[in-house]
């Protein structure tokens, strides 16, 4: 018997870097009951959908309480008695309760807190782990269970790290075939990566994802420094471990050029292109993600003209994880894979759709945290439904990026029973 919704409950809790954020139990009439907790972003895309905070003196404007009574008085009312499993429909229900541009009434911190803790209750109610549930309610088109790569993000700079360089993310992408040898790898490499700026009398302190955050002059010594921490660790560069950039472009993207403060340089977009095609001949750089601004379409053409077929470009802040933006990259040639934030667009269909839409044109995809997280982790179960190629999840330190790395082993052992 399908459960309906019986009530939906909402409480403002912290996030991974001390800030609000809504935290949604949904209970069916089964007596199954789901939970969820929206994660936040710092380096935001304009074109995300917007999330409610309260503004005013608490929590220096970032509280959630407006949120939580959207969820409570408004959301609530208009859910109870609906059939949790229909996430179609309850997720367009939410919609017809906010029109506005972006989510930005009930917003979408409300929203995707309700969506996810309804199907998880749904997928509780069943009795499947949440990747099977996903998987048969939502991807129905989708066999076989090939796990995502993860990509571990163990350099932090950007907007995640007090702007010590300028590009955002430096990840290494273990290449082994089992989730317990990748995850062992990549937290392998972490700690000699540790060693090597402890020696050079760098802090060893981490960033909003864990990675380390040193100071270094320019944005291409930390991919010398992975190299450096892949081979010192025993791993064969290009063979064992590739790697991924997020420059989180439009984060340094003024009046028309890209302004590397740590440079001291401004580069233009085809100096950019330049850069990461020099880049990928010297270093096994797999992935390439918001190499360039968000709304910068002329270029990142030029981008995937010119490394499209050999590395994987991922639109971000390009994409939003929004089937309109994607479906106008798809039309212009623009990147060849979309980053997956399901808080980005603000409900689990709209986000499912995304995914859809880049799967059917050969797009890859990337299902990724935020730099604010929580220990939910929704986002690998629902990696594993979909098939994505990658998990991005942050380093191996920080227990809301473990949490995240600890379910892809658990997942892992089970679809290998
Ligand atoms: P954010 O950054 O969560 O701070 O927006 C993550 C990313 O750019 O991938
Ligand atoms: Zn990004």
């Amino acid at each position: 018997m399908a459960g309906r919704i019986a009530a939906i409950a909402a409480r403002e809790i912290l996030d991974s870097r001390g800030n609000p954020t809504v935290a949604v139990t949904v209970a069916l009439d089964t007596g199954a009951s789901g939970c969820s907790a929206v994660p936040a972003g710092a380096s935001r895309g304009q074109h995300e959908a917007r999330e409610r905070r309260d503004g005013g003196k608490r929590f220096g404007g970032l509280g959630v309480r407006r949120a939580v009574a959207n969820v409570t008085d408004v959301i609530a009312p208009a859910l109870r008695g609906l059939p949790a499993a229909d996430q179609a429909m309850l997720d367009s229900r939410m919609l017809t309760l906010d029109t506005s541009p972006g989510k930005a009434k009930l917003g979408a911190n409300a929203m995707l807190g309700v969506s996810l803790a309804a199907a998880r209750a749904a997928a509780n109610e069943t009795k499947l782990p949440l990747y099977r549930y996903l998987r048969q309610s939502l991807f129905t088109d989708v066999t076989g269970w090939s796990l995502p790569t993860p990509m571990a993000n163990i350099l932090n700079g950007g907007a995640h790290a007090g702007w010590s360089i300028d590009f955002q993310e430096f990840m290494v992408l273990p290449q082994q075939r089992s989730a317990a040898e990748q995850v062992r790898c990549g937290a392998e490499i972490f700690h000699v990566l540790g060693r090597l700026l402890a020696r050079r009398e760098q802090p060893v302190t981490v960033g909003d994802e864990g990675g380390y955050a040193p100071r270094l002059s320019g944005n291409e010594a930390p991919l010398k420094l992975l190299a450096l921490a892949v081979r010192a660790s025993g791993y064969r560069l290009g063979r064992d471990v590739r790697f991924g950039l997020d420059p989180a472009a439009s984060e340094f993207y003024r009046g028309g050029v890209y302004r590397l403060r740590s440079e001291r340089r401004s580069l233009h977009t085809d100096a950019m292109i330049l850069r990461y095609r020099a880049w990928v001949k010297k270093y096994p750089i797999a992935t390439i993600e918001d190499g360039l601004s968000e709304d910068d379409w002329s270029g990142w053409q030029r981008l995937t003209a010119v490394l499209g077929k050999t590395v994987t470009l991922v639109g971000d802040d390009l994409f939003v994880t929004n089937t309109t933006r994607l479906q106008r990259g798809i039309d212009q040639g623009v990147a060849n894979a979309i980053l997956v934030k399901p808080n980005q667009v603000g409900t689990l269909t709209e986000t499912v759709a995304a995914m859809r839409l880049a799967r059917s044109h050969g797009y890859q995809i990337a299902v990724s945290h935020r730099s604010g997280e929580t220990t939910d982790t929704f986002i690998v179960d629902l990696a594993v439904a979909g098939q994505a190629e990658y998990l991005k999840a942050g380093s191996f330190s920080r227990g809301e990026r473990v949490a995240k790395w600890n379910r892809l082993m658990a997942i892992a052992e089970q679809v290998a029973d």
